[in-house]
C-alpha cells in the first residue's frame, strides 16, 4: 500500500508530510517534523485545525451531529445507561459487568464523606464566593489530603482515586451550595444512589429530609451523562495540557474546572438562563436578542448557540430538549422560559445569519431549564456541568499518562512585538 502523503511547497522547495488517519477516516497532516524540516511552524489560533493527540475515548462528527463514547452512540447511552456506568465506560474503555459496576458503586459510597478538616476550608470563602471558584480550590485541597493517590500506578489505584474524586466532588458541590445559603452541611447517605445523594445533600435540612422523585433523579442523571465527555474541548484540553507537564490528577482536574467556568464554555449554561429571564421580564425581546447577536459592532452572542465542532444540531441539545418535555409532563411542571427558548430557537434557525454559519443550539441551551425545574440555582449550573464532565477529564488524564508518546504541551507562537531595542534608564523615559 502506498504511503499517504501531503506535499507542502515553501518558495521553490517541496516537502513531503505523512498523513494520519483515524478509524472513522478523519485525516490529519502529521507535522511533527515540520519545523525541523522547513524552519516554519503552523499558525492556528484557537487550535481549530489542530489535532493535538490521538484519542480512543470519544468520537464526534460535527457535520453529521454524531457523538459516541467509546464507540457507543450517545442516544443509546441516554436510553439504556446511567451516569455511573458511563463514567466507568469512559475511564476504563468498556461497559462494566454487573460485578464491576457494583464494586465501583460501592467505592463511590465509601468515599462520599470529606475529611472533617476539609470543612474548615469552606469557612475561608466569603459567602458570596462563586461555587466554581470553591470547587476548583477544594479539588486541589482534596489532593493535599490524598497525596498518595495523585499519581495512581495501577488499575486498582486509578479506580480508587477516580471513585474518590467523583464521589467527593459531589459532596464539595453540595457543601458549597449549603455554604452560600448559610445552612448546615448535610452528610452523604450510604443508602442513596449517586444523583439522589447529591440532591439529598443539597436540599435536605436538619428538620426535613429531601427525597427526589425518580423522574427528577433520572433527569439529572441524564444531564450528567450527556456532559460526561466531549473530546478536546477547552476544559479537557486544559486537563490534558496540565497533565502533560506531569501534574497530578487533582491539580489537572482543578485546572479543568477553571477553564469550564468561562462563559464561552461551560459558563454558557448560566448565561442562557440569564438571557431567557431577561426576555421573560421584558428587559429585551426574542427579536432584539437575535438582532443583537447578528450585530458585529457589539459583543453579544446568542448564548447556548453555536459550537466549534458541531455544524449541525448538537445531539445532546436534542436529547435535553426531549428530556425537558418528558420531565415536565411527568412532574406536571411548566416553565415560561421553556416556551421562550423554543421560540428563540425557531427565530434563530429561520434566520439566514444562523443558517449560513451553521449555528444550532448546543448542550447549554436546554440544560439550565431542566436544572431550574429541580431547584438548582443558576450559579450552581456550571458546577453540575463539572460533576458530569469529571469522568471525561479522568479518562483523558489517564490517556495522557499512559501514552508513551506524550510530550509536554508547549505550542509555538508567531512573535509580533518589538524587534531588539535598548534599555532606557528611568530618568530618560518619556523624554523622546
Ligand atoms: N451568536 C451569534 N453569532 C455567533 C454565535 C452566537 N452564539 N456563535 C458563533 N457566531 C458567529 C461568529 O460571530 C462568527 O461570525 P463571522 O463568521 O461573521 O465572524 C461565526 O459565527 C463563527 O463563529 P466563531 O466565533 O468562529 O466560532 P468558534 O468556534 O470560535 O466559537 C463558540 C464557538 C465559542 C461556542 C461560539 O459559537 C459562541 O460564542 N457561542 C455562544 C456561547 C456558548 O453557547 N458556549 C457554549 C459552547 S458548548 C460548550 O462549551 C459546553
Amino acid at each position: 500500500m502506498s504511503k499517504e502523503e501531503a506535499i507542502l511547497q515553501i518558495d521553490d522547495k517541496k516537502y513531503k508530510l505523512p498523513l494520519v488517519r483515524g478509524v472513522e477516516n478523519e485525516c490529519g497532516i502529521d507535522i511533527r517534523n515540520l519545523r525541523a524540516q522547513t524552519g516554519c511552524v503552523t499558525f492556528d489560533s484557537g487550535f481549530a485545525n489542530t489535532g493535538a493527540c490521538e484519542s480512543t475515548i470519544t468520537y464526534i462528527d460535527g457535520e453529521k451531529g454524531i457523538l459516541r463514547y467509546r464507540g457507543i452512540p450517545i442516544e443509546e447511552l441516554a436510553k439504556h445507561s446511567r451516569f455511573i456506568e458511563v463514567a466507568y465506560l469512559l475511564i476504563w474503555g468498556e461497559l462494566p459487568t454487573a460485578t464491576q459496576l457494583a464494586h465501583f458503586s460501592e467505592l463511590l459510597t465509601d468515599n462520599a464523606t470529606l475529611h472533617e478538616n476539609l470543612k474548615s476550608h469552606f469557612e475561608g470563602f466569603p459567602w458570596s464566593a462563586h461555587p466554581m471558584a470553591m470547587l476548583s480550590a477544594m479539588i486541589n485541597a482534596l489532593g493535599c489530603y490524598h497525596p498518595d493517590l495523585g499519581e495512581p500506578e495501577c488499575h486498582e489505584e486509578l479506580m480508587a482515586v477516580a471513585a474518590r474524586i467523583i464521589s467527593k466532588v459531589r459532596t464539595i458541590a453540595a457543601f458549597s451550595y449549603k455554604m452560600s445559603r448559610g445552612e448546615p452541611f448535610i452528610y452523604p447517605s450510604p443508602t442513596r444512589r449517586y444523583v439522589s445523594n447529591l440532591l439529598h445533600m443539597m436540599f435536605s435540612v436538619p428538620h426535613q429530609e429531601y427525597d427526589a422523585i425518580p423522574e427528577v433523579s433520572r433527569a439529572l442523571d441524564m444531564v450528567f451523562m450527556l456532559h460526561a465527555d466531549h473530546e478536546q474541548n477547552c476544559s479537557t484540553s486544559t486537563v490534558r495540557m496540565v497533565a502533560s507537564a506531569g501534574a497530578n490528577l487533582f491539580s489537572s482536574v482543578s485546572a479543568g474546572v477553571c477553564a469550564l467556568w468561562g462563559h464561552l464554555h461551560g459558563g454558557a449554561n448560566m448565561e442562557v438562563i440569564r438571557m431567557l429571564e431577561r426576555i421573560h421580564k421584558g428587559g429585551t425581546s426574542i427579536k432584539a436578542c437575535v438582532e443583537m447577536a447578528k450585530d458585529k459592532k457589539g459583543d453579544f452572542r446568542l448564548m447556548g448557540f453555536g459550537h466549534r465542532v458541531y455544524k449541525n444540531y448538537d445531539p445532546r441539545a436534542r436529547l435535553l430538549k426531549q428530556a425537558c418535555d418528558n420531565l415536565f409532563a411527568k412532574i406536571d411542571y411548566e416553565d415560561p422560559l421553556l416556551d421562550i427558548a423554543r421560540e428563540l430557537e425557531d427565530a434563530a434557525l429561520n434566520d439566514p445569519y444562523f443558517a449560513e454559519r451553521n449555528l444550532y443550539p448546543n448542550v447549554d441551551f436546554y440544560s439550565g431549564i431542566i436544572l431550574r425545574s429541580i431547584r438548582i440555582p443558576t450559579n450552581m449550573f456550571t458546577v453540575l456541568f463539572a460533576i458530569g464532565r469529571l469522568p471525561g477529564w479522568i479518562a483523558h488524564w489517564r490517556e495522557v499518562n499512559e501514552d508513551q508518546s506524550t510530550r509536554i504541551a508547549r505550542p509555538r507562537q508567531i512573535y509580533t512585538g518589538y524587534n531588539e531595542r535598548a534599555y532606557v534608564p528611568i530618568e530618560k523615559r518619556g523624554l523622546e
